[in-house]
């Protein structure tokens, strides 16, 4: 039988899990409790905890510096991602100027920059939300059970990630614990969703999932009213250039469909759709 001591360990470690909290975001770890006992100690002795904190360690011993606070606006941090994303003509400078970009304060929580994934000669380009625990360890977009949905559905349309579709996400490290995307986390990646829209030039464009489709369409309606529909899609660079739009169509997210099998046959609906398309 486990011991008692550590099954209350993995009980509060599991309970920290679903709170949110499964990320390690300091170099070492910080026993707060000894921190406590020592303020209460300090306080005993009639003195403050201040008064008696010990001077900082030299700063060679001390823990990773944290990224000094970025003092620009939104506006201003979402300008300078323009002008980095505007100045990338090729997919690779677009990387590297994504992962050089220190305006998403998501890059300072994530393991890895989860770029993309795929070809991107295929014809199809998929945009999804956000990488997840699994995506943010390989470094790949939909690499864990979501995704893994998601390409067994595509592949029943005939496409696959060596020859068929190139995928990524509207934002490129993952949110602490999957929460939702903020707008600000959007607002500053958007200008490098784009280029990388434009760089890639699909035939078709794939939104999967609401926030992907709201983002990307400029839509305020829910994922059950914008699947199924075709719109023309245009960045703003493509619109400034007269550039013929992209037809785009959006897919219920492949989690949503985990949790809600019901909805797959309004998936396969959309799927044939998007079959339909490429086959014109
Ligand atoms: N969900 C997404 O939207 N993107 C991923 O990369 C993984 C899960």
């Amino acid at each position: 039988m486990m011991d008692r001591n550590r099954q209350d360990m993995l009980a509060a470690l599991a309970w920290q899990c679903e709170a949110g909290a499964d990320e390690a975001i300091g170099e070492m770890p910080v026993d707060r409790y000894a921190v406590a006992a020592d303020a209460r100690t300090l306080a005993d002795a009639g003195t403050t905890a201040e008064a008696k904190v010990p001077a900082p360690a030299p700063a060679a011993a001390r823990p990773r510096p944290q990224a000094a606070p970025r003092i620009e606006s939104p506006d201003e941090t979402a300008r300078e991602a323009r002008t980095l994303a505007d100045a990338a003509d090729s997919l690779e400078a677009l990387r590297a100027a994504v992962d050089e970009f220190d305006g998403c304060a998501l890059k300072e929580t994530a393991t890895n920059l989860v770029f993309s994934d795929g070809t991107p000669e295929g014809r199809v380009m998929f945009v999804g939300e956000a990488p997840g625990g699994d995506e943010d360890r390989q470094g790949k977009p939909f690499v864990g059970v979501s995704g893994q949905l998601l390409d067994k559905m595509v592949s029943c349309i005939g496409l696959d990630r060596e020859t068929g579709f190139y995928i990524t996400n509207i934002l490129f490290w993952r949110p602490p614990g999957n929460r939702n995307p903020t707008p600000m986390e959007i607002a500053v990646c958007r200008p490098f969703v784009e280029r990388h829209i434009e760089l890639v030039k699909p035939e078709v464009l794939v939104c999967v999932g609401g926030t992907a489709a709201k983002t990307l369409l400029d839509k305020t309606d829910g994922i059950t009213k914008l699947r199924g529909r075709w719109f023309d899609y245009r960045t703003p660079g493509m619109a400034a250039r007269d550039e013929p739009a992209i037809p785009a169509m959006t897919l219920f997210h492949p989690a949503y469909l985990l949790r809600t099998p019901g909805q797959k046959r309004l998936a396969w609906r959309d799927l044939l759709a998007l079959k339909a398309k490429l086959d014109d």
